[in-house]
Parts: C-alpha cells; sequence; structure tokens
C-alpha cells in the first residue's frame, strides 16, 4: 500500500480547514505537518495551536515531522494536539533512543528523519523500534526544492535493511516530490509519498492529487 502524503506547509493558510476538507474528498490518508523552528531549520513555519484547530475537522493520520532542537522537549504537547506519527530528526536530538521511546510510551508511532547527508547506517541500531523511517530528499526548511537524486539509494537501503528485521516499517520519502520524481521514490521502495508543492500548486488540489496517484 502506497499513500500520497500533503505536506500543508504549501496550503493556502488562509483557509486551511477548506484545503483539509478538499484532501479529504481525495481519500487521501496521511497528512504531512511540518513544524519548524527557526533553529533546527532556518525557517518558521507554525506549532500546536494549527494542529489543534483542525484536528477535529478530519480522520485523517497526522504524521507530524519535528524540524525542531531537542524535540523531546514537546513531545507531549504534540500528542496532546492530536498527532498519530510523530518523527524527529536523528540530527536533532543526542539521545534518540530515549526520546523514540518517550514517543511511543503516548500509544502513538514513532519515526526517525535523517537529512540528505546523513547516512542510513545510523539507522541500523534503532531500525527495530520504529515505525517510520524518514528520508529527506531536500536540506529541510522549505517546500518547492529539487530532488536530490543520491535519496533514492538511501531509500532502497532503508528498504533493504527493513525486510528482516521491521518488514511493515513505513519508509517516507520528503522533498522534491512531483510527477517527474513520484516513480522513481516508489521504485525504490518508499511507501508513504511527501508532497507539498505539488499538491496544492495552483490551489488544484483535486487534480493534482489525482495526477499525482495515477503516476505511483
Ligand atoms: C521540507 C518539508 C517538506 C516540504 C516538502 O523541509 O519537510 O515536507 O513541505 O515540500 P515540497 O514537496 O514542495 O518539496
Ligand atoms: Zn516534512
Amino acid at each position: 500500500m502506497i499513500n500520497l502524503a500533503p505536506s500543508i506547509l504549501s496550503a493556502d493558510f488562509s483557509k486551511l480547514g477548506e484545503d483539509i476538507r478538499k484532501l479529504d474528498n481525495s481519500n487521501i490518508k496521511i497528512v504531512h505537518i511540518d513544524i519548524m523552528d527557526g533553529m533546527f531549520v532556518p525557517n518558521i513555519s507554525f506549532g500546536v495551536p494549527i494542529i489543534k484547530s483542525i484536528r477535529p475537522l478530519t480522520k485523517m493520520i497526522f504524521d507530524v515531522h519535528l524540524m525542531i532542537e531537542n524535540p523531546s522537549r514537546y513531545i507531549e504537547e504534540f500528542v496532546k494536539s492530536g498527532a498519530d506519527i510523530i518523527t524527529v530528526h536523528y540530527e536533532s536530538d543526542k539521545h534518540i533512543d530515549r526520546t523514540l521511546n518517550y514517543i511511543k510510551s503516548f500509544g502513538v508511532k514513532a519515526g526517525v528523519a535523517i537529512n540528505p547527508a546523513t547516512p542510513v547506517s545510523v539507522l541500523k541500531n534503532i531500525i527495530g523500534l520504529l515505525d517510520m523511517v524518514l528520508i529527506m530528499s531536500v536540506n529541510p526548511g522549505y517546500g518547492g526544492q529539487k530532488y536530490i537524486e543520491y535519496a533514492s539509494e538511501k531509500i532502497s537501503e532503508v528498504k533493504e535493511m527493513s525486510l528482516s528485521v521491521n518488514p511493515d516499517l513505513m519508509i517516507e520519502v520528503d522533498g522534491g516530490i512531483n510527477c517527474n520524481t513520484i516513480a522513481k521514490v516508489v521504485n525504490a521502495g518508499a511507501n508513504v509519498i511527501v508532497a507539498g508543492s505539488a499538491v496544492f500548486k495552483d490551489g488544484k488540489i483535486t487534480e493534482n492529487i489525482k495526477e499525482l496517484e495515477e503516476l505511483i
């Protein structure tokens, strides 16, 4: 099962509720929610109140991607806001094993994201603990960047690593996914495909989703 996970970073925030309903009506199962703190990444996006305000609108899975320093400080707040999956960056936390177990202690799913320059080998000891691995295919911080080609190889490596230890692992890819790049990440083994600008382009959400899903 391959899921397209639209990133609301590229939504029109003046009518976010409407955009969420459009995703729901297009049968989207997972919404990707990008949290940026202006420290771990150069940009600031939005925080807990936004998640809280859209939570009552939908039953879609809220996949919260934390691009923040020392994410363990905020896990409980994001759980309370309605997150279903919480992903922290390997590079943002000195005690990633502890943080993953902490996330899981709330009964939500736990993921680890790795930046383009971080090798897949860092996942070796924790892959059995994880519900999701997020391979960044751009340097995090902004939507609308170009896909970094070597990410495809990393997706295949994670797929290979997961087969014996954790065959149900969600393998997510994030950054630069559009009609030209989606097929190769699926072929490499990704099963949760984040797309921001490609989904919200020109406000044609329904049409854009259809076009992307036809290529999966
Ligand atoms: C980048 C974010 C992405 C972003 C993707 O730091 O993590 O989720 O929204 O945007 P596109 O699909 O436009 O590259
Ligand atoms: Zn993201």
